[in-house]
């Protein structure tokens, strides 16, 4: 089955479903594993998470891993993808503080954080994993490079994304320039996968993904490679899909 396509009015409807594609997952297992992003695209999911839960939906067993964390921001840093997720999400949510994993991004040693995030992804083999896509294309903190790396690995930051993310920060020079991500493998594995996009900004780089060829320089094009992906896109990110008649295009652009 290739992509399925999934375009709503607003981010808000698209957070909405998201939430309720996710819920059925956490009713259906019992120890439900979710892959989890940050990023300004996911908050309406997590919005649309939390009124679930407020309406009666129990997150105590889920277990959840997220992406990618930046290299030296402790998880008390406003700008820490660890103090994003408690402020968007785990305040407002039962999910059981140790079933909570992120990497850290000021361990003493990098490379050994690595391999510990990976033995964790391991043994929580995740059941729905959303993620959101950078400007340039990038998954979690997969830069456009020649080569894609598997597993988790810190990864220099690409100028363009240390430019995009700098509006979170006060200031350019104090966006990190190292973070930690999961690898392309560690997403793939994934049994379900949802990428959102919204905003005319990533028209072009949704239309790369999904009707482009797979191409390392288009890190979220792997995605094209899994069996089970949504992509949740508003009516302005998915511009790029449409053909002249306004129909979904599935032709492949090279
Ligand atoms: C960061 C994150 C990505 C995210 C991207 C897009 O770089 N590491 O996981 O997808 O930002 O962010 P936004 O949703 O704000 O456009």
């Amino acid at each position: 089955m290739g992509m399925r396509i999934r375009i709503f009015d607003t981010p808000h409807d698209a957070g909405i479903h998201v939430a309720s594609l996710a819920e059925r997952v956490i009713l259906q297992n019992q120890r439900p594993v979710l892959g989890l992003a940050t990023g300004s695209t996911p908050i309406q999911f997590y919005h649309a998470l939390i009124n679930l839960h407020k309406s009666g939906l129990d997150l105590a067993d889920v277990v959840t891993i997220n992406l990618d964390e930046y290299a030296s921001l402790s998880p008390h840093d406003a700008q820490s993808y660890h103090f994003y997720m408690n402020k968007y999400f785990f305040e407002h949510v039962n999910v059981a503080p140790e079933n909570i994993h992120i990497p850290n991004g000021i361990a003493s040693d990098l490379a050994k954080e690595c391999l510990r995030y990976d033995a964790i992804v391991q043994r929580n083999p995740i059941d729905f994993q959303v993620v959101g896509i950078g400007m340039n294309g990038h998954i979690g903190f997969n830069e456009p490079n020649d080569l894609l790396l598997s597993r988790t690995h810190v990864v220099a930051l690409k100028n363009e994304t240390i430019e995009s993310n700098a509006r979170f920060f006060d200031d350019i020079s104090r966006v990190p320039q190292y973070a930690i991500t999961m690898g392309v493998q560690s997403i793939l594995q994934a049994k379900q996968i949802v990428l959102m996009a919204f905003g005319m900004d990533k028209s072009c780089i949704v239309q790369e993904t999904v009707l482009g060829g797979v191409r390392t320089d288009v890190p979220a094009s792997v995605l094209q490679l899994h069996h089970d992906v949504t992509v949740v896109l508003d009516k302005e990110s998915a511009s790029g899909l449409m053909d002249k008649r306004g129909n979904l295009s599935t032709q492949q652009t090279s």
